[in-house]
């Protein structure tokens, strides 16, 4: 392709510089690429460009400080700029579970490519990055070619994206495979460019379709999602037969077939993505009259609802039935730990539900307090774990932190008031717990 970049290499923009699209550009600049983050939030594009990361997420805020002082980073609100500087342009937008229904709501992705379009006088390729329901891309490449001035030269592809929050940096400069659908070649070209680094480190690239490519992303978070819930049902069998779900897990994942990841059974999955994505699926399937191909997601989704559910049990069990008037300490706010994401919070969500109960709940995380408090504010909050513990007559160890397993048993046991646990992510180690004099529950383990 022709390059407008001095060091011959295509000049990338990023549309929507939330997770996803600030951590790309980032990892983009450091693989020595120019890069050009828009975003029409002005308060989050002037966080970036002094060299603030507005959310939390490891080693990412001193890579976008050192690609700042390098000049191959910047940061905009204006689309005109975009489309003057780019050659390759990734689309990174959210696409939101819609408000009360299973679809994903894309008006951010629409308004991207209506604000974009119009202004693409010169050839390029806009590819998408943003988790979508099958036939956006093809929606969006026929739009894009007719509201172009340049048309069918501003060509789109997708490129799905599969970074773990907590992970993003290492997942987005070293991925497990690149996913490419293209309608052309050209547009492969142009891919394999933007992403020349990462292919010569050997990555396995998949060059497809539009549809395969869209539906890969969505696949691969139905597959791990089933996965968590499998063993998480395995978890309640467990609670019926005395079984212990943590041993069974063990068992299982030495079976090279099964493998050991994602099959660690507790409070189940929660975030930005799996329990949307697994819903948007469904709801697509039912406009594409496949509905039966995807019902077991629906048991996949029940049964993680279950595990908040039983988790609020097993606490209201060691309280003798009530919660009413007793003291909860919830240990993490946030979906999972080495994140500040508390989006649709599993532990929140039972931290809620006990305080609905008549419980005082105080909530500590080390990371999600700002994000907890202004999704949840009937909560009360701690400076810390001790202050949330403090007379406690439960303990609700909810996300797996390393400060919290870091936890002396009978240190805390001597700041509550009763020594009860429930570790809803079997994190903690049971014996040390118990031989404290603590009575410890966990899911799906004797
Ligand atoms: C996920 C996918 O992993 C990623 O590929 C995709 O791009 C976005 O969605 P993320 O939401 O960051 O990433 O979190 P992930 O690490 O996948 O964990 C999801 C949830 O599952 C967390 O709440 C976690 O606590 C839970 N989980 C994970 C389990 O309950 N058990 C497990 O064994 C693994």
């Amino acid at each position: 392709m022709t390059s407008s970049s001095a060091t011959g290499r295509p000049r990338l923009t990023i549309l929507g510089t939330g997770y996803l699209g600030a951590t790309h550009a980032v990892c983009m600049a450091e693989l020595g690429f120019e890069v050009l983050g828009m975003d029409t939030d002005a308060g989050k594009v002037a966080s970036l460009a002094a060299g603030v990361v507005p959310f939390h997420e490891p080693g990412l805020q001193e890579l976008l400080q050192q690609n700042l002082a390098t000049g191959r980073l910047r940061f905009t609100t204006s689309y005109a700029e975009v489309a003057e500087f780019g050659d390759v342009h990734f689309l990174c937008v959210g696409t939101p579970q819609k408000k009360g229904e299973y679809a994903a709501d894309l008006t951010y992705v629409d308004a991207v490519v209506d604000g974009l379009g119009p202004l693409l006088t010169r050839p390029c390729l806009v590819a998408g990055k943003s988790t979508v329901p099958a036939g956006t891309a093809e929606r969006l490449a026929d739009r894009l070619a007719e509201i172009a001035p340049v048309g069918a030269a501003a060509e789109l592809a997708w490129n799905p994206e599969f970074l773990r929050e907590g992970f993003a940096v290492e997942d987005t400069l070293t991925p497990d495979r690149l996913v490419f659908g293209v309608r052309s070649e050209a547009a492969e070209v142009r891919l394999r460019e933007a992403f020349a680094p990462v292919l010569a480190l050997g990555t396995p690239v998949v060059v497809t379709d539009l549809a395969t490519a869209q539906l890969v992303k969505v696949a691969a978070n139905a597959f791990l999602a089933t996965k968590i819930s499998f063993i998480n049902a395995m978890a309640e069998v467990c609670e019926a037969t005395g079984a212990d779900v943590v041993t069974l897990s063990k068992s299982l994942s030495y079976d090279t077939r099964i493998g050991g990841r994602f099959l660690q059974a507790g409070l189940g999955f929660g975030g930005g993505c799996l329990p949307k994505d697994i819903r948007a699926f469904m709801a697509r399937a039912g406009e594409l009259g496949v509905d039966q191909a995807l019902s077991f997601l629906r048991e996949v989704d029940a049964i993680n609802l279950r595990r908040r559910a039983r988790t609020v049990d097993l606490a209201r069990e060691l309280l003798d039935g009530s919660l009413a008037g007793t003291r909860v300490a919830v240990l993490g706010a946030a979906f999972k730990p080495d994140s500040d994401d508390i989006r649709d919070s599993p532990a929140l969500d039972v931290a809620a539900s006990c305080q609905r109960q008549g419980a005082a709940v105080r909530v500590y995380d080390p990371a999600a307090m700002d994000n907890a408090r202004r999704e949840h504010p009937e909560l009360a909050y701690s400076p810390s774990a001790s202050h949330a513990l403090a007379h406690a007559d439960v303990v609700l160890h909810l996300t797996e932190w390393a400060e919290f397993r870091a936890l002396d048993p009978a240190e805390v046991k001597s700041l509550v008031a009763s020594p009860n646990i429930v570790d809803g992510r079997n994190a903690l180690d049971p014996v040390a717990w118990r031989d404290a004099g603590w009575t410890y529950r966990a899911l799906g383990r004797p």
